[in-house]
């Protein structure tokens, strides 16, 4: 590796007029680099962004890119700095520990020739992530219009593949292409599934149908209807219920109950360790207007990096998932105007708590 000393350059740099107008005011920095020997030297760094990223000017000046920065990003910059040499002023995006900056290199041209480039940056850090945010919220409309588009060109043609291979299924004499349909039924089943789920984020709201419902009733319903799962996969579940009267919501009950289900099956894949098999589902009158519901496991629990992607669609760790259940829950709970907040541990579990009013505002929902 070649060093360089800062006074070699301090003549180059030296030919330009007071470089610390060049200095952006907020979070710039301006730099100078040359070529020497095949390899682009910086021959001067300053200002704010520097600072801040504590990058001392000195670290800079006598380096070379990849002595600098990590290879694939050391890369990516010097063709940036070939195409300045080469004349052209050149723009590009870049990031030091995690802030962004925009940069632009501009080419000192003297009697035909390149002698060096100068190069300003701006710090784009909070633009950068409003933009995140931004596309983020496009993808997720885009995603709702192409649920409803996708799902509906799909439905028909596959409502009549099921129904043919249930006929195949029925005159079918022959064991093997039985099981071989059974496979393909079972795989309808799960495609129908997922279609269902993308008309559903589509339109959660017009496929709302509320009523006055015993929640208590409806708890128990889809606790007793998930134990067979559970059983199969070692799991025991325990309702605790944890007040005496009756408890009548305003509320879509297929709605809710999905969701249930949904929480059931996420806590009964997470518990995979045969010696802790309970899965407790509480209800919680809590308020006099909202009641609480608790999905608590001790199952394999959620990193707090992963925690932040749970509600993202098609987030998922699992080798079938569809990683839309969480999504389809949160959308479905907020339509009742309630919460729903997943505090987890790694390696201890995971608890996924509903707040619901008894009573919504159905003005507020169709609008
Ligand atoms: N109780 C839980 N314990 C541990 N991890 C969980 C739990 N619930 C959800 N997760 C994590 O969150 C991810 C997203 O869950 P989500 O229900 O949205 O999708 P999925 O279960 O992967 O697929 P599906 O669409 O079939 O539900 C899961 O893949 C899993 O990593
Ligand atoms: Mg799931």
């Amino acid at each position: 590796m070649t060093h360089y000393n800062v006074g070699d350059f301090q003549n180059i740099s030296n030919v330009f007029v007071d470089y610390q107008n060049l200095i952006p005011k907020h979070n710039g920095f301006v730099f100078k680099f040359i070529k020497k020997n095949n390899k682009f030297i910086h021959t001067f760094a300053e200002g704010d962004f520097l600072k801040k990223v504590n990058i001392p000017p000195s670290l800079i000046v006598g380096k070379t890119l990849h002595e600098l920065l990590p290879e694939n990003q050391a890369d990516e910059k010097q063709s940036c700095y070939e195409k300045a040499w080469n004349g052209s002023i050149i723009n590009y995006e870049g990031n030091l520990k995690g802030f962004h900056y925009l940069s632009s290199l501009t080419p000192v041209i003297v009697n035909s020739q390149v002698i060096e480039v100068n190069g300003t940056a701006i710090e784009i850090t909070e633009h950068r992530k409003n933009t995140l945010k931004i596309q983020e919220l496009e993808k997720l409309s885009l995603i709702g219009e192409l649920a409803a588009g996708v799902a509906h060109e799909i439905r028909n043609p596959l409502t009549s593949v099921t129904g043919f291979a249930q006929m195949i299924k029925e005159l079918s004499n022959d064991k093997t292409i039985d099981s071989y349909i059974e496979i393909v039924l079972t795989e309808l089943n799960r495609i129908n599934a997922i279609v269902n789920e993308f008309i559903f984020i589509a339109k959660p709201k017009e496929n709302m149908k509320t009523r006055e419902t015993d929640i208590k009733a409806l708890v128990s319903h889809v606790v007793e209807f998930m134990k067979p799962q559970a059983t199969l996969n070692g799991v025991h579940l325990i309702e605790s219920i944890h007040f005496d009267q009756t408890l009548t919501i305003q509320c879509d009950p297929n709605q809710i109950t999905q969701v249930l289900m949904n929480l059931i099956q996420n806590a009964i894949e997470a518990t995979t360790d045969p010696s802790i098999q309970e899965i407790v589902i509480s209800l919680k009158n809590r308020h006099s207007d909202s009641f609480l519901i608790e999905i608590t496991d001790k199952g394999s629990g959620i990193s707090q990096e992963r925690q932040k992607r749970l509600f993202e669609p098609f987030y998922t760790t699992k080798e079938k998932g569809t990683g839309l259940g969480l999504m389809m829950c949160k959308r479905i709970i907020e339509n009742h105007n309630g919460t729903i907040e997943i505090n987890s541990q790694l390696g201890e579990g995971t608890t996924v708590k509903i707040n619901l009013p008894m009573v919504f505002d159905h003005q507020q929902l169709q609008g």
